[in-house]
């Protein structure tokens, strides 16, 4: 039987971050992936250019059950550290909005960049390989039986992802092993996830689909200012991905369509000034045209402004600042950037990221009831907890 200081299992953003880390601090680290490739989500992200921090990640931009569990590990490595690797490395890049940082050319550049690292610290690497089964070793640690035969591992680090896009390699595994060694898994669903839309919505969705408009998107008592996308589907856009995270099925969805200005003003100094325009050539010039006359259509009764009574003008002002509905579900985990839930992290030391059921048993990244705002926040998380575990393994 092989044996290893620490054996860490997926190798996406948290595996190899905690693999390099470890191996830097001279543990014999062995790093397995049932994947065809390590990094999957990596290349896939920030639309191929990696959106691979935000340089003001800070614990407000999380969602958890326990908002205090991120806090040590974000402390103890901030976007700065992985800028400075990414300087390091002379990966080019650039910040978006917002505090997002891409890469110039692409998502390549940092998964290359871990994967240099992890060879000039010595992790021994494999993909296509799977665990079969886990026990605890009488003499301690862990014994894993592998594809590569059996394991020993002193520290045994659970760094499998959540479950979303099953296509990149997600699986449940890292709930299971948790299960197996008494931890408490909390629900798990989809974030981070475009809306999808039935009925009149789906009608007016498909019609406008392409369409992206600036708004305010509130659940919850959460709110974000971003872009709205139109699909043939629903709806989409960072707008309706921020605030999926906080959605339930059944909850109403608010969005303010005007968020520069108050609407109710807005129109009635537009009656009062421009008394024979139309409604639909007023919303025309905050609009695109065509959504301007798909509004007036499926909404309002478009007519000259001097005809809308006070109250209609309340009517329209309310539909177009405070547009309520409910969405008819999420497009899931096949298209869902995050997993919201998964395992508990009361049970879990927020300093090193230990189980407290089961010690030499870590869980790092989104496995972990953490889960990031959209705009590099959850790479951020995967990088601080790979780390956190590393100083201990
Ligand atoms: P991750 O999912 O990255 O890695 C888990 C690894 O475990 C995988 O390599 C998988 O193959 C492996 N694995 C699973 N089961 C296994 C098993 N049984 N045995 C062995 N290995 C197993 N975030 C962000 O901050 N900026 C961004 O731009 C984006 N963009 C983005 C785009 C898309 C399309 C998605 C789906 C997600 C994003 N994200 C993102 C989110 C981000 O990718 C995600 O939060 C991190 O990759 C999580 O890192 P982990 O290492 O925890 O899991």
């Amino acid at each position: 039987m092989r044996a290893f200081d620490v054996v860490i299992i997926g190798a996406g953003a948290a595996g190899l971050m905690c693999a390099i880390t470890a191996a830097e601090r001279g543990r014999k680290v062995l790093l397995l992936d049932s994947s065809n490739k390590p990094g999957k989500k990596i290349l896939m992200s920030g639309g191929g250019r990696c959106n691979f921090t935000n340089m003001y990640a800070e614990p407000a931009n999380f969602a958890a059950t326990n908002p205090h569990f991120c806090k040590s590990a974000l402390a103890r490595y901030t976007p700065w550290d992985f800028i400075g690797l990414v300087a390091k490395h002379e990966v080019p890049y650039h910040e978006k909005k917002l505090g997002q940082l891409f890469c110039d050319n692409r998502s390549k550049d940092i998964l290359n960049l871990l994967l240099t690292e992890c060879e000039e610290a010595g992790v021994e690497w494999h993909v296509n390989t799977s665990v079969h089964a886990i026990e605890k070793a009488d003499a301690g640690g862990y014994a894993l039986r592998t594809d590569l035969g059996d394991v020993a591992a002193q520290s045994l680090v659970i760094a499998t992802g959540g479950l979303s896009i099953p296509t990149l390699g997600a699986t449940g595994f890292g709930y299971e092993v948790a299960r197996q060694f008494g931890h408490n898994i909390l629900p798990t669903r989809a974030g981070l996830v475009p809306f999808t839309a039935s009925g009149p919505l789906k009608e007016l969705c498909t019609e406008l689909s392409g369409t992206s408009v600036d708004c305010v998107a509130g659940c919850n008592g959460e709110s974000f200012r971003e872009n709205l996308l139109f699909t043939h589907r629903g709806l989409s856009g960072p707008a309706i991905l921020q605030i999926s995270s906080f959605w339930h099925p059944g909850d109403i969805v608010e969005i303010n369509l005007l968020p520069d200005r108050d609407a109710l003003e807005w129109l009635q100094s537009q009656q009062a000034t421009r008394p024979n325009s139309e409604l639909k050539t007023l919303l025309g010039e905050v609009f695109t045209k065509k959504m301007a006359a798909l509004l007036a259509e499926h909404w309002f009764t478009s007519k000259p402004m001097k005809q809308y009574t006070p109250a209609q003008l309340r009517e329209i002002a309310d539909r177009l600042a405070a547009w309520r509905f409910m969405p008819a579900g999420t497009e899931g985990y096949r298209t869902a950037e995050v997993t919201l839930g998964g395992v508990d992290t009361r049970e879990v030391s927020s300093k090193t990221m230990e189980s407290l059921k089961s010690p030499g048993l870590y869980f790092v990244g989104e496995v972990l009831d953490v889960s990031g705002h959209l705009g590099g926040f959850n790479f951020q998380w995967a990088w601080a907890s790979g780390h956190a575990a590393a100083q201990v393994v």
